[in-house]
This record gives C-alpha cells, structure tokens and sequence, in this order.
C-alpha cells in the first residue's frame, strides 16, 4: 500500500477527534473517504499532512514512517493537501499561485514552466485566467486552481477536502471527472466527500467515518448497493427511489 494509517487516534486539546483509524490507499487508487459534518474527515487529512501531530498511532507513505515530520517535509515526499475551503492567494495572479504550488520542490524555472503547461492542459480555463487575481474567480474555478496548485507540487499522492463544496452542479461533475483523470495519470487520491454519490462514482473503494470510527469499508460498488450504506449515507438518492411507484 502507498499509504498505511494505524490506530490513528488525533486530539485537538482534550477533545478526541479520532478514535484510532485504520486506511489504506493502494497506488493509483482513488479512495472516498466518506461521513457526516463533525465525523473526523479533515482531520484524517490534517493528521496524514502533518497540519496536526497524532496523539498515537502511525501513517506509513511508501513504507516509511511520518512520525515526527513536519508538514513541509510530508509535501517534499510526495503528499499534497488541497484544504477545505480552497485557500488560494487571493491577492496574487493566477500563475502565481501555482508558481508557489511548486515552492516546496526546489525546481528549475524550466521545470516549473513545463509543470505549468501540463496542470493548465488539465484546467484549460485556468489558460484564460492566468493573470486575473485570485480574488476575481468563481467558485468553481478557485477550486480548479486549488486542485491545480497541489498538482504543482507533483505529488504521488494527493489529499482532497470536499472538492466539490459550494459548486454548482455542473460544475461539480467537471471536478470530478478531471479527479478521475488524474488518477488515471497516476496520481493516487484520498477524496473527502459529503456528497456520497457523487464521490463512488469514481471511487475505486472508500471508508465511512462515524464519530472519528470507521463504520464501513469496502469496493466503491459494493457501497453504492449496500443497504446499510443507504440508509444511512445516501439518503436522497433512497428517497428519490422510494418516491418511485412500486409494484405490488
Ligand atoms: N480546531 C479544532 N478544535 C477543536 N475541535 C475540533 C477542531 N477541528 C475539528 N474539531 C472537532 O473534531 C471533530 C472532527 O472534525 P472534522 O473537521 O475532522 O470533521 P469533518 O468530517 O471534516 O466535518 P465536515 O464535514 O463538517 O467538514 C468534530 O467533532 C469537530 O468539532
Ligand atoms: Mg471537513
């Protein structure tokens, strides 16, 4: 496996967030990392990129340890984290906010024009938005951007905090698909989704966290059919088809 957590458990001050946490995301994969608001999803991503510090337990990458690294250190070895909240730069130019994607790597100017190239033929918008500020984007093309920073700093693996977020639709299906695409380029993927439905559909497994616990695990087909995943996770999409007629 690329990455391997164990008895992760993650404290903010006295409050327990996570109550020992087994994942593995296998090279290439996509995997869903599902629950409700307050389940411990950001937090799961806080604690592999190192934004917080485990009270006990490992995360392996690669099979070597992250134990006492620094955020800094995780982004040099191959982790980027694209936050919940799309934190771009919102006084800088388009271009420069994924110019600074590419700090923490130490690559030629040459480099980073040719990276450049390749994330913006991942998001052509982001071609006619080059030199517009930050602040100036939608919301759907903030998260293009933020995707595409983290893509900057060439990750193996990349983290993703709800993606779709704020997004309307339509939008979020070009998200989705162009995650999928860059798995298919071989970058692997930890997906946190609200949005069940949305996220197995291009899932190749996933975990649903209940109150910092894995409640359920498995394919990402398997969960789309499972009862107990639909009862309690994709709501709508039960309703919608109890709403349906039914024959006697
Ligand atoms: N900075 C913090 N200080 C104290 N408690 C926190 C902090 N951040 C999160 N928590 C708590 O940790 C638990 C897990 O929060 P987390 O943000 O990981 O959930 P989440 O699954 O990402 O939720 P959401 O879907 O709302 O983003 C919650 O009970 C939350 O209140
Ligand atoms: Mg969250």
């Amino acid at each position: 496996m690329l990455l391997e957590l164990r008895d992760l458990v993650t404290r903010y001050g006295a409050v327990e967030a996570l109550h020992g946490i087994a994942l593995d995301v296998g090279a290439a994969e996509i995997v869903a990392l599902l629950g409700a608001n307050g389940a411990g999803k950001s937090t799961t991503l806080k604690t592999i990129s190192r934004v917080i510090a485990p009270a006990s337990g490992t995360v392996t990458f690669d099979g070597r340890s992250l134990d006492g690294l620094t955020p800094e250190d995780v982004v040099a070895l191959g982790i980027a984290h694209v936050p919940e909240g799309r934190r771009i730069f919102p006084g800088l130019t388009v271009l420069d906010n994924l110019r600074l994607g590419a700090t923490p790597r130490r690559a030629t100017r040459a480099e980073i024009d040719r990276d450049l190239d390749a994330v913006i033929e991942l998001f052509p918008k982001l071609r006619t938005l080059a030199t517009k500020l930050g602040w100036t984007l939608s919301g759907g093309e903030q998260q293009m951007l933020a995707i595409a920073r983290g893509l900057m700093a060439k990750p193996r693996l990349l983290l993703l905090d709800e993606p779709s977020l704020g997004l309307a639709p339509l939008i979020v299906t070009g998200v989705m698909e162009t995650i999928a695409r860059i798995a298919r380029e071989g970058t692997t993927v930890l997906l946190v989704e609200q949005n069940a439905h949305l996220a197995l559909q291009i899932a190749n497994r996933a975990y649903v966290l209940e109150t910092g616990r894995v409640a359920l695990s498995g394919p990402a087909s398997d969960l789309l059919t499972s009862d107990e995943m639909r009862r309690a996770y994709l709501g709508s999409a039960v309703r919608t088809r109890h709403a349906e007629p039914t024959s006697p």
